[in-house]
């Protein structure tokens, strides 16, 4: 297994297989590759399914065990199930990220073809607000996460991305993630990095501190350090890398964009190295490359950390006594 010089071995990669996306969600990231991508017609920077499968093949030889496939949003792509199909015989361990609108049809497919997890991003349980956020409709995305737990694709993690907005949606989420067996639910802490609106930032400390108060059990796991907390029957995962050294110093994870370039960390956008092209003993060279410089976005690459609470005192608001509305 490779380390970098901060000591962290990496275990794990993320895969974007496209920009594309069929959703145009307000806080969208993009993966750091640019700004929010809209649907448009294919385009052919995307990887093949045989260039994914040589990256997963020189990742493996280095001691890589989980293969996380990302995007835009990885269903607009017809050859997903080939690509997964490639990549369990390298790499047995893989996991999708994905908005969920077009999951329904091929959780079968998917699953079949290797695919072991989901993570599918729900903000909300309400059909308006969830159009509002995230320009797409909340009806396929239940029946996505449905189809997931029936073909067995378990646990099924609900992404949260937690700002302004989403924050007092936190206790309903909780119900919903702890309504039915397999779902967890993931509580995102919203990157203003590449989206430039500091001002949507929520206090993730209070968000902990809300949890911690509810929670009969907190559980912290090796992956960036996360804090798991066990809360009115649901898993609660928070993700909360920003101005967070310790969530960086705990990342095992280098990423790969949809047009085959390797890079360390998430954030930046200097660190990419192509690796089209290259030939097998170049690839595994520009893997070494990639790990053995490795930084920690925050307190490495990024020392100056502004205040902790950049944004007002919210809390999450009292625990709901009510069943969610929506149900799966
Ligand atoms: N901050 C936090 N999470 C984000 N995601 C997309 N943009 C952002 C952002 N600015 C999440 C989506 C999805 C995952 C790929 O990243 O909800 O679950
Ligand atoms: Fe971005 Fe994902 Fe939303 Fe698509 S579904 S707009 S890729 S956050």
């Amino acid at each position: 297994m490779l380390s970098d010089s901060f000591g962290r071995e990496v275990t794990d990669i993320r895969i974007s297989v496209t920009k594309r996306c069929n959703f145009g969600c307000v806080y969208c990231h993009d993966e750091g590759l640019g700004p929010v991508a809209r649907p448009r017609a294919a385009h052919g920077e995307e990887m093949t399914p045989a260039e994914v499968e040589r990256l997963v093949t020189v990742a493996r030889e280095l001691g890589i065990r989980s293969v996380k496939f990302t995007g835009g949003e990885p269903l607009v792509r017809t050859d997903l199930e080939e690509i997964i199909d490639r990549t369990v015989r390298q790499i047995p361990d893989v996991s999708l990220t994905t908005n969920g609108s077009m999951l329904a049809a091929r959780a079968e497919t998917l699953r079949d073809a290797g695919l072991k997890r989901v993570n599918i991003s729900v903000d909300t349980t309400d059909p308006e607000e969830f159009r509002s956020i995230r320009k797409g409709a909340l009806a396929p995305v239940l029946r996505g996460i449905r189809e997931s737990l029936r073909v067995g694709l378990k646990p099924v993690k609900l992404n949260m991305v937690v700002f302004r907005r989403t924050l007092p949606n936190i206790p309903r989420m909780i119900d919903f993630a702890g309504s039915t067996d397999g779902l967890k639910l993931q509580l995102i802490q919203f990157m203003p990095e590449l989206v430039h609106h500091r001002e949507w930032m929520v206090d993730m400390q209070s968000v902990h501190r809300w949890l911690e108060e509810h929670s009969a059990r907190v559980l912290v796991r090796e992956m960036h350090h996360r804090r798991v907390y066990i809360i009115h029957g649901a898993e609660v995962e928070v993700v909360d890398p920003v101005f967070n050294p310790d969530f960086c110093s705990h990342c095992h994870r280098i990423r790969v964009t949809h047009q085959g370039e390797l890079k360390g960390c998430l954030n930046r956008k200097d660190d990419r190295i192509p690796t089209r092209g290259l030939d097998d003993l170049a690839l595994r060279e520009a893997f070494r490359q990639v790990i053995t410089t490795r930084i920690p976005y925050y307190g490495g690459y990024i020392t100056d950390l502004p205040p902790q609470n950049p944004s007002p005192q919210l809390s999450p608001g009292p625990p709901r006594e009510s069943p969610s509305r929506a149900t799966v």
